[in-house]
């Protein structure tokens, strides 16, 4: 590795996205034509849906993809709202929804909009890494809300009653990442009500959401409209390289965001929006429910197959694309120990370092994207791995 410049920032000191490193290894693994079962990433392996992409052939060749209006091309906007209003029973405008480049974009633009050096940020532990490693660039003070099986990993008002410090922001994900659990609807409404009585942003990631193996699955905005509601085209949609994802947000944070977002990035990819559009349509939904029904076959081959293999202790996801696998009967360094596993057997697992910087060493994350059969034989070679390093340890 190349020395660090001394003319980096502080700032800039960020940790390294583990998940993403696994990934280029797998790619590379793929390269040198080694065989590699990829349960890593979080991006389905499906592609954009059949509309969607006659919508971007249509585009592509129907005129310059110049920039859209820096909040978005209205008519997309108005499908997610509608997308939005009909999927929770709430009104939601086009004018309170703003698109970005991807949710990164979306949750990147929240928090410079509503944070200041040295807010309190209070996010799930175990949680989704880019919060932690953004909010720490931007000076904010992270406290972390440790969830575990008593609370089926999703944080609870409880837990924010007795934080140390009133937190500016409240991050919630749901169904989660990486624990793939779905919060319940009553805690999400007394969660919104505690933050509105604190003068506390909620943030509510719901990338995942279109992702549920049968428990309802709430919007924050059914129970606060000040709180802030993230989506995406990269999950559900199926459409992760197109970029485009989405805030829905308070009349009174329209203008400052729009500010912000017109100088970070101008406008979300043209093509994603304008194709984007045909995403939210029956003939869609029809293909992206498919892709459900697959991850629930992998979650349950996982359920199943994980405790014969002395895997047996995990969070039994409710939706979403990851299932979290405690390792600790195995190992306490799970980096080493994915290292170790894809060397050996060629399946990739993401460390669980990146998701909670404490407990993580204990724990995997596997992804619901195989197939049924490639999950089998994954869990199989998994086996296989942890069934040899006990013969060499007993030998
Ligand atoms: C919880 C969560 N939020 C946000 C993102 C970012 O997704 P994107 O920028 O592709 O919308 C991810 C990606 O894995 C995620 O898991």
């Amino acid at each position: 590795m190349s020395e660090q410049s001394p003319l980096l920032s502080q700032r800039s000191r960020v940790q390294p996205f583990r998940v993403m490193q696994m990934l280029d290894l797998v790619h590379r693994r793929r390269r040198e034509g080694k065989s590699t079962i990829m349960f890593c990433a979080g991006q389905p392996v499906t592609g954009a849906p059949e509309a969607v992409l006659e919508e971007a052939e249509i585009a592509l060749r129907s005129g310059p993809l110049g920039y859209t209006e820096v909040v978005g091309d209205r008519e997309f906007r108005e499908r997610i709202a509608d997308w939005h209003s009909a999927t929770y029973g709430v009104q939601t405008s086009a004018d309170n929804v703003i698109v970005t480049t991807g949710s990164s974009g979306g949750f990147l633009a929240a928090f410079l909009a509503t944070l200041d050096p040295g807010d309190y940020v209070a996010m799930p532990a175990p949680g989704y890494p880019a919060y932690r490693n953004i909010l720490e660039a931007l000076g904010a003070r992270i406290l972390d809300l440790r969830t575990g099986a008593d609370s089926r990993f999703q944080p609870t008002e409880k837990m924010l009653r007795e934080l140390e410090h009133t937190p500016k922001a409240v991050i919630i994900t749901s169904p989660g990442n990486p624990t793939g659990t779905i919060i319940d609807p009553d805690e999400l409404a007394r969660i919104a009500r505690w933050c509105e009585a604190n003068d506390c942003v909620l943030i509510s990631d719901e990338d995942y959401h279109g992702m549920s193996f049968g428990r309802p699955l709430a919007s924050a905005r059914q129970f606060s409209d000040k709180a802030i509601v993230v989506g995406t085209l990269s999950k559900y949609f199926s459409m992760t390289g197109w970029r485009v994802g989405w805030i829905i947000v308070d009349d009174g944070m329209v203008t400052a965001i729009e500010n912000l977002q017109a100088s970070l990035a101008l406008c979300a990819p043209a093509i994603g929006q304008a194709a984007g559009r045909a995403a939210f349509t029956l003939e869609a939904a029809a293909e992206l429910d498919g892709h459900v029904e697959n991850y629930r076959e992998a979650r349950e081959v996982f359920v199943e197959q994980l405790p014969a293999i002395g895997l047996g202790t995990f969070a039994d996801p409710d939706g979403g694309l990851y299932i979290w696998v405690d390792v600790s009967a195995h190992t306490d360094d799970s980096e080493r120990w994915a290292h170790e596993l894809l060397d050996a057997k060629g399946v990739a697992v993401a460390p669980g370092v990146d998701f909670d910087p404490e407990q993580g060493h204990r724990w995997i994350r596997l992804s619901l994207c195989a197939s049924a059969q490639e999950t089998r034989e994954g869990v199989r070679l998994i086996g296989e791995f942890i069934d040899e390093r006990l013969n060499v340890t007993r030998n």
